[in-house]
């Protein structure tokens, strides 16, 4: 800041008024000012001038007379503090050098019990160090030399003023950025419980309609079974060694449950045979055998109807293909059939195998290894083959 004496140093001592006695400019609202630099809606821009020097305060008002700034002054450090308390205060200016107490001091006190009360320190002499440290710290927003230049220190009042209106600004914006913050963690806390129970809701209805479908494709499965007591059980053996092999296979989600809903409802296209020809003893006649061999194109048009969750008809329709393309009903080869077909068809032989049917006893454990063995590559497909006898090696399946 300039260097330059007060214009009017001095004020007859009638004129000196104390913290208690705040005057007021022209108004609130001067025509000379831009809106914001003077208080709220409801309160003036007070500014608080503390020297124990009468003549400075007293230029200092003279100086601000025509502003719309309501004055207070305070003539020691002590006073101040009190008037800062007890008053809305948006500046308060005061003397470095004063009994007691120094403006350095004074404003380290201001700052730490109203922070936002912007500070300006008067100095009769340039001590640079004490100035720079007085700012990098933070205590003042400006060291104003005496004597000043009113002109200049006009300026600085109104920049700091404006400083002041900035920070409280900045508060209120923060504080509503805080509160919608709030709000937001509470509609998101409100949403997430929302969707928590829906989720919930919707897992359990899932669950009862899986819990139905299943019952009712049991049901199906019985129905064969009580047609043909000799595959009673059958159905769900094949769905759980074709189950366990598809799990081995890296078969997830809808595929393998897929592949385990067919394994059960794999012969419902039995359903339409009768009784006498399924526990028929010994050979078939031709006849007799095409009526049987019809039977996966009748599951696969039993089933076209019905929605489920699972891609089973095609697996359905395809369980007596073989790998080498000699089977019914399309005499699709190798991976031309559906993966989980392959499967089925593993599965079912070897339960065939494994269990006493109308025509013939179980094999041993052996002539099933045998069986399956020369079975890879023409009957069924050699990588299934290899996945059950692993399963079978591991005791996870058993003969
Ligand atoms: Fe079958």
């Amino acid at each position: 800041m300039t260097v330059t004496t007060p214009s009017q140093p001095g004020l007859p001592a009638g004129e000196s008024r104390s913290a208690d006695e705040g005057v007021r400019g022209r108004g609130r609202h001067s025509t000379f000012l831009p809106e914001e630099v003077v208080g709220s809606d409801d309160e003036p821009t007070t500014i608080l001038i503390v020297d124990d020097e009468t003549n400075v305060i007293a230029s200092l008002r003279r100086l601000l007379r025509h502003e719309p700034y309501r004055i207070l002054t305070a003539s020691e450090a002590g006073t101040a503090l009190e008037t800062i308390r007890k008053e809305s205060v948006q500046l308060v200016m005061c003397d470095q050098r004063m009994p007691g107490m120094s403006g350095t001091e004074l404003m380290q006190r201001v700052k730490l019990s109203r922070p936002e009360v912007v500070r300006i320190i008067f100095t009769g002499y340039l001590d640079m160090n004490a100035a720079v440290d007085a700012i990098n710290k933070g205590e003042v927003f400006r060291f104003v030399t005496k004597p000043w230049n009113d002109e200049e220190l006009r300026l600085v009042i109104r920049q700091a003023l404006e400083h002041h209106r900035l920070l409280r600004q900045n508060r209120e914006l923060l504080k509503q950025v805080n509160e919608q913050n709030r709000e937001l963690r509470q509609l998101n806390r409100e949403l997430e419980r929302r969707v928590g129970v829906r989720t919930r809701q919707i897992r359990q209805k899932s669950d009862e309609l899986r819990a139905s479908y299943f019952s009712t494709i049991q049901a199906l499965a019985a129905a064969v079974e009580v047609k043909d007591p000799y595959t009673r059980g059958h159905s769900e053996s094949v769905a759980r060694y074709a189950s366990l092999i598809a799990q081995a296979m890296d078969l997830t989600g809808h595929h393998l449950e897929g592949v385990r809903v067919a394994g059960i409802l794999h012969d419902i296209g039995k359903l339409v045979l009768d009784t006498a020809l399924l526990s028929k003893q010994g050979n078939l006649e031709p006849q007799e055998w095409q009526l049987v061999r019809e039977h996966p194109q009748v599951g696969a048009r039993i089933l076209a109807p019905a929605v489920l969750p699972w891609p089973i008809v095609p697996l359905v329709y395809h369980h007596h293909e073989r790998y080498d393309g000699t089977g019914y009903p399309e005499g699709l080869e190798g991976e031309a059939i559906p993966l989980g077909a392959r499967i089925l068809a593993v599965a079912d032989a070897f339960d065939a195998m494994n269990s006493d049917r109308s025509y013939r006893t179980r094999l041993t454990p052996r002539q099933i290894l045998v069986e399956l063995e020369a079975g890879a590559g023409n009957l069924f497909d050699p990588d299934v083959v290899t996945v059950l006898l692993t399963l079978i090696k591991k005791n996870l399946i058993g003969l």
